[in-house]
């Protein structure tokens, strides 16, 4: 059974859906929730679910990325988890941090990259004038959201759309690649899938 922690910085809603995926069956199990939050509305939806949940803040480390990430290493590493999974964890971790978890650490990112790494994504596709967006989830290397692509979700650009109705569509498809993902990727299954909206 491969062990999984799950960073998150807000709602949490990935991380629900990822929790809740991994029973049965399932290759995973989630060992921990962590967050740069103490606020975030996610650790109490973890705690519920019955999962461990700790947090860092990250404003007590303002400046010192390194000092932040040994505090974070700390909970994480005692968990043992053989994979890390970020889901809207919005802190940019540094090269050291990432290569401890090289090759085990995923991340979803709302926009179907290589396009629109970063902030932003949406108002960006939108900017751009895409008919399609979507979200993907990567390996995540030390180069921001530029890891080697294990899925990703398309969905169409509607009139009208704003950058919040064009995430809303966008999370939903979230809802279910960063779940197929995992599983996949627990399973050795790095092959990347594609999902388009039911
Ligand atoms: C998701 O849309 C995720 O793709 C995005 O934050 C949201 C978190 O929602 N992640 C990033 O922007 C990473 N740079 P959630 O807390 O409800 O899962």
């Amino acid at each position: 059974m491969k062990r999984v922690a799950i960073l998150i910085s807000g709602g949490g809603s990935n991380m629900v859906k990822l929790v809740e995926s991994m029973t049965g069956d399932h290759p995973a199990r989630a060992v921990i929730v962590g967050s740069n939050d103490p606020q975030a509305g996610g650790l109490a939806k973890a705690a519920a679910m019955g999962v461990p949940t700790f947090a860092v803040d990250h404003r007590a480390y303002k400046g010192d990325r390194p000092a932040f990430e040994a505090a974070l290493l700390e909970p994480l590493l005692a968990a043992e988890p053989d994979i890390l999974c970020l889901a809207g964890f919005m802190r940019i971790l540094t090269p050291d941090f990432v290569q401890r978890f090289e090759g085990r650490m995923l991340n979803i990112h709302p926009s179907l990259l290589p396009k629109y790494p970063g902030l932003h994504t949406h108002q960006r596709a939108l900017d751009a004038g895409d008919a399609e967006a979507g979200a993907s989830v990567h390996l995540v290397t030390p180069e921001l959201d530029a890891g080697p692509i294990l899925g990703q979700a398309r969905v169409p650009v509607l009139p009208g759309d704003s950058a919040e109705t064009l995430a809303a569509r966008v999370l939903t498809q979230e809802h279910r690649l960063y779940p197929q993902v995992l599983r996949r990727f627990a399973q050795g299954d790095l092959t990347p899938i594609t999902l388009t909206a039911a």
